[in-house]
């Protein structure tokens, strides 16, 4: 094969490396620049950002405020008692009417107990569940925590500051936490959240009961 002809093919079989290199290099880097979107669905679209102008309103503003005499339909939030646990500025120490205490809502307040509170509190609420087990295991490590781990543990329910809280405190702690304990408002629909209160009250009993609370025709059961 003449000279010429095996440089032409080595020069070109060079160049038709060029482009898979710049692909290459192009996926490899951030850049500020839309991607090419043969498929746009719902990606582009007009709309305004939070917080961003509109110059339709006069106050230039693309957040509206509430129009004025906006009320609640349905649930009412003025309904403190229900949403939040307080009367008269006081923690409310009864069920709101809304969600009396029955056997179906303990029922109901211990299988979601199960579910949301367990892996910290554990089943019989004394805080040892099983991520604190494993918290415990991970800062106790020989040569220092693990990935600097740091835990404070779930407070056990039977804790002599826990068992005197009103109702209404545990249903706060439930929606929006105390101090390390994260707040369940936003995962928990409120009856269920008042649900989880009465099962912590009955559990809490369960642990300073005496043989009185038993009926006479069970006790010989136990
Ligand atoms: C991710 C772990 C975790 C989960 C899940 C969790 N807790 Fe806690 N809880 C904590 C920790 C940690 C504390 C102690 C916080 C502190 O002292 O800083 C605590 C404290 C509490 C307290 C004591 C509040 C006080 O006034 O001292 C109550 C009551 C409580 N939790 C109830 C619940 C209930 C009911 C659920 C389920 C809806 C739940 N917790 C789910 C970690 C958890």
């Amino acid at each position: 094969m003449p000279r010429i002809i095996i440089c032409f093919l080595l020069i070109l079989s060079l160049l038709a490396m060029l482009p898979p290199i710049i692909a290459a290099q192009a996926r490899s880097k951030p850049s500020p620049n839309l991607p090419i979107n043969m498929i746009q669905d719902m990606d582009l679209q007009a709309k305004f950002k939070a917080q961003s102008v509109n110059d339709l309103f006069a106050d230039g503003r693309s957040q509206r405020p509430q129009i004025a005499g906006t009320v609640a339909r349905g649930e009412s939030y003025l309904d403190t008692h229900f949403n939040e646990g307080v009367v008269n500025g006081e923690w409310a120490t009864v069920n709101p009417t809304q969600v009396p205490v029955t056997m179906a809502s303990i029922a109901r307040g211990q299988e979601r107990f199960n579910i949301y509170c367990t892996p910290c509190h554990g089943y019989s609420g004394a805080g040892n569940g099983t991520v604190n087990q494993r918290a415990l295991e991970l800062v106790s490590n020989v040569e220092g925590p693990v990935n600097g781990t740091v835990w404070v543990a779930a407070k056990s329910l039977h804790d002599a500051t826990v068992s005197v809280q009103p109702v209404g405190q545990l249903f706060n702690t439930v929606t929006n936490g105390v101090r390390n304990m994260a707040g369940y408002g936003s995962q928990i629909p409120i009856e269920d959240r008042w649900a989880i209160v009465s099962y912590v009250r009955a559990l809490q009993r369960s642990q300073n009961a005496s043989i009185n609370d038993v009926p006479a025709d069970k006790r010989g059961g136990l």
